[in-house]
This record gives C-alpha cells, sequence and structure tokens, in this order.
C-alpha cells in the first residue's frame, strides 16, 4: 500500500517557514508584493486568484488585484504589464491564465520583467531552466520536487514519465527531471500505447485532466506516482486523472487530488515571491 504524500500538511510546513521570512523581511521595513492579473470571467481563475489571495494575508504578503474585462484588448493588458514592471512597490508579476482566446498569451508573459516573474513563464525563465540555470522554476513542478526532497525520493538515475506537454507543467516538470539526471519520456493525447510507457517508470507525473486516465495495471510496482490532474465533476466534486484507490495498491507512494500537488503550487509561489522581493532589495 502506498504513503500517501499529503500536500497540505506539507504546503503548512512550507507556509509557516516562509512565513518566518516575511517577518524578517518587515523587521527591515520590507513587505513583499504580488500583483495579480484576471482578465475575464473564467470561474476556476477566480477560484485560483482567491486561493492565492489567501495564502498571501496569512503570510504577509501584499497582493494588488487588476481585473481586465473579457473585451480588454491587447494594447490594454501589455501597458497594464508594463505599468507594473515599472511600479517599485510591486516584486512579483502573475498573469493568471488562461486569458480570453483574442488575446496572446505568449506575447503577454514575455511582457512580464523576468525579474518579477514570478511563475517563471517568460521565456528568459524558461530558457534559463532549460539551460540548467532556473532563476524562477514555476511553481507547481517545485511544489512536485519539494514533495520528492521531503519524502527522500531521488530521482537521479530514475526512468521518469510526465504525461502532458503544457507550458505550465508538463514541459518545465520534464526539464527539472532531466536537470537532475533522470531519464524522461513526455507522452501526450497522441502517444501511442501510453501503458508500454507507464511501465516502464518508476516516477509518473500525470497532468492532464482526463479522469482514470491512469489505471492500476499501467503502474510498476512500488513505482510514486503524482497526480497533477483537476477535473470539476458534475457532482462538484474535484478528481485527478489517476484511478487513486486502485493505483495506491501497488504504488510506493502517491499524491491524492484534492489535497496534493494543489496546495504545493500556492506555497511555491509564495516562495518565488519572498525570492523575487529579496533578489530587487
Ligand atoms: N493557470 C493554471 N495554473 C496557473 C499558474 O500556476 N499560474 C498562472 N498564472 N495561471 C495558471
Amino acid at each position: 500500500m502506498a504513503t500517501i504524500i499529503d500536500g497540505k500538511k506539507l504546503s503548512k510546513k512550507v507556509l509557516a517557514e516562509l512565513k518566518e521570512e516575511t517577518d524578517k523581511l518587515k523587521q527591515r521595513g520590507i513587505t513583499p508584493c504580488l500583483a495579480v492579473i484576471l482578465v475575464g470571467n473564467d470561474p476556476a481563475s477566480k477560484i485560483y486568484v482567491k486561493n492565492k489571495t489567501i495564502a498571501c494575508q496569512e503570510i504577509g504578503i501584499d497582493m494588488q488585484e487588476y481585473f481586465l474585462p473579457e473585451d480588454a484588448c491587447e494594447c490594454e493588458l501589455l501597458d497594464l504589464i508594463e505599468s507594473l514592471n515599472n511600479n517599485e512597490n510591486v516584486d512579483g508579476i502573475l498573469l493568471q491564465s488562461p486569458i480570453p482566446p483574442h488575446l496572446n498569451i505568449a506575447k503577454a508573459f514575455s511582457k512580464i520583467n523576468p525579474a518579477k516573474d514570478v511563475d517563471g513563464f517568460n521565456p528568459i525563465n524558461a530558457g534559463m531552466l532549460a539551460m540548467s540555470y532556473p532563476i524562477f522554476i514555476p511553481c507547481t513542478p517545485l511544489g512536485v520536487i519539494r514533495m520528492f526532497q521531503e519524502n527522500n525520493i531521488q530521482v537521479e538515475g530514475k526512468n521518469c514519465v510526465v504525461i502532458g506537454r503544457s507550458n505550465i507543467v508538463g514541459k518545465p516538470m520534464a526539464q527539472i527531471l532531466i536537470n537532475k539526471g533522470a531519464t524522461v519520456t513526455v507522452c501526450n493525447s497522441k502517444t501511442k500505447d501510453l501503458k508500454t510507457h507507464l511501465l516502464n517508470a518508476d516516477i509518473v507525473i500525470s497532468a492532464v485532466g482526463k479522469p482514470n486516465l491512469v489505471q492500476r495495471d499501467m503502474i510498476k510496482q512500488g513505482a510514486v506516482v503524482i497526480d497533477i490532474g483537476i477535473t470539476r465533476l458534475e457532482n462538484g466534486s474535484i478528481c485527478g486523472d489517476v484511478d487513486f484507490d486502485n493505483v495506491q495498491q501497488v504504488a510506493s507512494y502517491i499524491t491524492p487530488v484534492p489535497g496534493g500537488v494543489g496546495p504545493m503550487t500556492i506555497a511555491m509561489l509564495m516562495n518565488n515571491i519572498i525570492l523575487a522581493c529579496k533578489n530587487r532589495r
């Protein structure tokens, strides 16, 4: 039976450590500040932003919210980013994705000052990670690595399969694992025979958003299984990509959804804001 990695508990520990950091900064008269930009009315994004607000309040980070309407034009968004880049009080800038389809998200992420890019989505930060000189590492993959560290899960020399190739999770996750000396396979919805790849994996990380994609008969005995999928079911509950009840019988470690990687993402955002603040001031 797998050990369940409790992301909620670990995130509380990380947030308590980070609060000590913000307390120290406050003694020097410094309060870290995050600016969040939300464009349009995506309901899931509103929930994510609310959770980020709560975490900022808990550990003493100032947060400014900027709302743009669904039909905002590109220049409005880019001008807002420019003004936040130039605002001396702002340490971190987060553009909540997704944004409405008429806006170019790659262009917007590229506009964020790399020194304030606490999500790590600016091409400079993505490139530095690819070159093994990371500055800001995207929060979700960073949260997974912290879970490994806390549980003494070694990555070097392991066969890792990442399912999903998004810029936000799959790609940076794969880059980090490559940098740590793992042998990494990145699968996606077009992959032929996912099961063959998964059966060879010591570590499986799924970030797709497809309930029950990862089944017990696809997992090698003793593998580590990390579930980053989030799907809201019709009854309102949230579930991951992994058939948790069955897979936990063969895995050595497993993360639940909810209460796994999700809370760690927010804790790592707080980590990156404090890092940006310290680097800047
Ligand atoms: N949308 C889903 N996850 C994230 C994230 O980590 N950061 C941002 N900015 N948008 C997201």
